[in-house]
């Protein structure tokens, strides 16, 4: 026993010392290690006049007067920069674009255009920038600034496209939390077509062959065709058919072939899957929260941007937004929507029929022109819509909906999904899907089926309508598209 207890209390002294010794990772206080400035924005927010203060940044522009020069000195966390007083000494050394330290006091600013401006007394050059800078304080097209794309952050339009994503994630982030769902992870790599219109990504990879007496690895990676996924659809109903509601939100892909304002070869979208849901309404209603909720969200956390937007985007921008947080969406079903394109009084490049996908702009007349606002286009034909959407009882149309917003058309997609065993075997035979892929699909409508369906909001289009941004490619930091991929 004694033996023990000895044995037992050498090696608790052992762990106790590796602990101690595992916790002694820095020889530094843990003062002298926070992050060594404030951010500008919360300079500008909260730090009161009088204090002495450090910031970092990069030079907006400088301005000299008689006796004293003004830099304007940004860090990305605010639209608006920090106005710093310098002597005409210390200004002759500064550069636009340069990336400066400044210490100094925070006064109040007699100035026009902001309160608050510093006092510097220590300027240190960080980082010099000469004078083929591409960003000098001039107005500068959205097509230079892409392809720029290295520096386009440092812009006034760009750094407000950042700080929106940010916060529209966050705001997703908040209103699934709140609605109880669980965030998951969906694959990047797959072996399904979720949309079934072959616009995937066909990825390969090689391993080196091997070959023993009773087996042979092939080359292939995977040993079966794989793709990049177009949606996280398939995979969270899979988590929704047990966890009962989740959300998924990544990168997918699609070899669109049109080039246009609207489409990106790789975008960001927000996906629901909800169990228990047994009308289309109910589908609705909490997409149209889902949208309002995180507008809301976006309008009082990034109203600088948004403002700034609507005075250089679209004047009708912030109406716009409200009216979305503000009013219930119109509802039309797609047949509903075919007869008001048919007796519009505007001239299509696409005559609208029945039994056909609507284009880009019979989608703008009905959101733009016709609705005002939001739309929810309902109950399009089976015919052109994926596999998975539950069949209406009319036997011809799919419970499903398309959002459209103005200026942009769709901005969500989404369904009811086919819970019905039998119905959904007959709908991948006529999708021309191989059933064997999708044996563990139909396995969930075996094994416990629910009643579910869910949705995707595409982000950079939702992003477009948020900042009146005209071209998709202008708000996502890279790009890639048809014969496009810089970076
Ligand atoms: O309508 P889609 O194809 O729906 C789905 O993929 C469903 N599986 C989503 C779901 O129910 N979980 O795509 C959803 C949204 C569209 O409404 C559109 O906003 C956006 O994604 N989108 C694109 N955005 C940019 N570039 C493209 N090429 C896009 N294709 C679709
Ligand atoms: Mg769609």
């Amino acid at each position: 026993m004694n033996h023990f207890l000895r044995a037992t209390r050498k090696h608790f002294f052992r762990v106790s010392v590796n602990f101690l010794h595992s916790r002694r990772r820095y020889f530094s206080t843990e003062r002298d290690l926070a992050l060594p400035t404030k951010t500008i924005k919360s300079i500008l927010e909260s730090l009161a006049i009088n204090n002495e203060v450090e910031v970092h940044g990069w030079i907006r522009s400088i301005r000299t007067q008689k006796n004293v020069s003004f830099a304007n000195v940004n860090d990305g966390s605010s639209l608006k920069g920090l106005q710093v007083v310098l002597t005409n000494d210390e200004a002759k050394k500064l550069t636009t674009g340069a990336c400066v330290k400044m210490r100094g006091i925070l006064a109040k600013s007699p100035g026009d255009g902001q309160s608050k401006e510093l006092q510097a007394h220590y300027v240190e050059i960080l980082g010099e920038c000469d004078s083929t800078y591409p960003l000098q304080k001039k107005y500068h097209s959205m097509e230079f600034l892409r392809d720029n794309s290295h520096l386009r952050p440092r812009s006034n339009t760009f750094g407000a496209i950042v700080r929106i994503r940010n916060t529209a994630v966050l705001g997703f982030q908040n209103f699934f939390q709140k609605n109880e769902f669980f965030q998951i992870h969906t694959p990047i790599i797959t072996s399904s077509d979720c949309e079934g219109g072959g616009e995937v990504f066909k990825i390969s990879a090689n391993r080196p062959k091997e070959t023993t007496e009773n087996f042979t690895r092939k080359e292939d990676f995977f040993e079966m065709p794989v793709y990049l996924t177009v949606s996280g659809q398939l995979h969270a109903e899979m988590l929704a058919c047990a966890m009962s509601r989740v959300f998924t939100f990544g990168p997918v892909f699609r070899a669109e072939g049109s080039l246009t304002s609207r489409h990106l070869a790789e975008f960001w979208m927000l996906e629901a899957e909800i169990a228990c849901l047994f009308k289309l309404e109910e589908l609705l209603y909490f997409t149209e929260r889902c949208i309002r909720e995180t507008t809301r969200y976006i309008l009082d956390g990034c109203t600088q941007d948004i403002e700034f937007f609507d005075q250089r985007m679209n004047k009708e921008l912030i109406a716009r937004l409200e009216n979305t947080t503000n009013n219930p969406f119109s509802c039309l079903s797609y047949s509903e929507a075919i007869d008001i394109l048919s007796k519009a009084n505007q001239k299509f490049e696409h005559t609208p029929k029945y039994g056909c996908s609507l284009y880009s702009e019979h989608e703008k007349y009905l959101a733009t022109d016709y609705c005002r606002g939001p739309v929810f286009i309902t109950d399009y034909p089976r015919e052109i819509k994926p596999f998975y959407m539950r069949v209406n009882s009319d036997g011809e149309t799919a419970a499903c909906t398309d959002l459209l917003v103005p200026d942009i058309g769709e901005l969500v997609g989404g369904s009811l999904r086919e819970e019905r065993y039998d119905i959904l075997e007959q709908n991948l035979k006529e999708s021309n899907m191989i059933q064997e892929n999708y044996q563990w699909y139909l396995d969930l409508r075996k094994y416990g089926t629910v009643p579910h369906g869910g949705f995707g909001v595409g982000f950079e289009r939702y992003l477009q309508y948020l900042t009146g941004v005209e071209n998709i490619r202008d708000v996502i930091p890279f790009p890639r598209a048809a014969s496009y991929c810089k970076y």
